[in-house]
């Protein structure tokens, strides 16, 4: 609306005009208002939670089904879930060591169930995310862990190598959350756990496709929780992204690094309580060790030369599978 066709209308127009305009203005200064004032109550916020732990969320009772339990941290998740009294599904590829997780377990007084599913066939997992909800009923977390990482430079890669690795570590992700997050929302509770890396944080040599579905899987998560907020205001159903620095479990044949006190393999079950302590708080990221998400940060603020500067200093990371 123009200031001519105001003056030229007649008054009482004019008046309505000026009255919506004022009113406008006065929503627009309780806006900011309401914005600065809340912006200031979060970061006071989460100044007090540096200090003071969410607490955590009782599993015992619910059902957690985590994918990649025949080795490494979904085992070890596996087996602290089931202490915690929760009842645990079992997802792996490998039939033989899966069923020796889920043996353990029962054995040791645990619930669990194991099925041998190929996270890479999307049919199949669909199928079986039905039966699981049709044999257990509500599945309260879902662990995205199943990974593979081929580890040489990229052009030694081959174009399978590539396409299974973004299937299990990234696609898969997808077949499940579509699988599962429907009744999570149905119900506004439920956790959605996936793994990434500290290849989701930085870039590293000899791991450049693995390093892509490593921040596929932080840029997705990131965007998913934009999306369940936008939809739901009062959303409960949590999303946590978990970034490891390297655990002992094999899958990180050749690491190297010049300080081993500082950046020392960290063991599978430390890893696995780990996570489980960062979904119980409801943490949307969580490294292990913790800090990382903070050293990746502030990395980022540092010009790029001079952070490699300090990169080649520490020296560490992963070398060739193939040596
Ligand atoms: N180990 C590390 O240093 C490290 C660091 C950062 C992130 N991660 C990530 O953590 C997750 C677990 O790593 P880990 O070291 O415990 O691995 P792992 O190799 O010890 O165990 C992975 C399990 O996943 C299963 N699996 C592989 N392909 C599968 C498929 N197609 N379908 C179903 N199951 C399949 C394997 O059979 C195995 O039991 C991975 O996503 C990995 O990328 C690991
Ligand atoms: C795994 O366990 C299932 C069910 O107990 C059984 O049918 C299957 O033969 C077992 N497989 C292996 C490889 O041990
Ligand atoms: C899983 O399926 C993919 C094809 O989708 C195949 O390439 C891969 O070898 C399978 N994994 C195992 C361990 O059988």
């Amino acid at each position: 609306m123009t200031k001519v066709s105001q003056s030229a209308g007649n008054s009482s127009s004019n008046n309505n005009g000026n009255s919506t305009d004022i009113y406008n203005i006065v929503l627009l200064v309780v806006d900011i208002v309401m914005l600065i004032v809340k912006f200031w109550i979060a970061i006071v916020e989460a100044i007090v939670n540096l200090f003071r732990p969410a607490p955590l969320e009782n599993v015992g009772g619910k059902v957690v089904l985590i994918t990649g339990t025949g080795h490494g941290m979904g085992k070890h998740m596996a087996q602290q879930y089931a202490k915690l009294g929760a009842t645990v599904i079992c997802w792996d590829v490998n039939e033989q060591t899966n069923n020796q997780t889920v043996k353990e377990i029962q054995k040791s007084g645990g619930k669990a169930y194991g099925y041998t599913c190929n996270v890479t066939k999307r049919e199949e997992l669909v199928e079986l995310a039905q039966k699981v909800r049709k044999e257990h009923g509500f599945v309260h977390v879902v662990v995205n862990n199943a990974g593979i990482m081929p580890c040489h430079p990229l052009l030694e890669h081959t174009e399978n190598e590539i396409r299974l690795m973004y299937d299990i570590n990234v696609l898969s992700h997808f077949w499940m959350i579509q699988s599962f997050l429907p009744d999570m929302v149905e119900r506004n509770e439920g956790s959605i756990v996936a793994l990434s890396s500290c290849a989701g944080l930085f870039g590293l040599i000899n791991l450049v496709p693995y390093c892509g579905t490593k921040f596929a899987v932080r840029g997705y998560m990131a965007a998913l929780a934009e999306e369940l907020r936008h939809k739901n205001p009062q959303n409960n159903v949590k999303l946590t992204t978990i970034f490891p620095y390297m655990i002992d479990t094999g899958l990180c044949k050749n690491p190297r690094y010049r300080f081993p006190k500082l950046f020392k393999l960290i063991s599978a079950d430390t890893a696995a309580a780990s996570i489980i302590e960062a979904q119980r708080q409801g943490l949307e990221e969580a490294a292990i060790p913790r800090h990382f998400v903070g050293v990746e940060k502030i990395g980022r603020l540092i010009p790029r030369k001079a952070m490699r500067l300090v990169n080649d200093f520490l020296d560490t990371g992963v070398d060739t599978d193939k040596l």
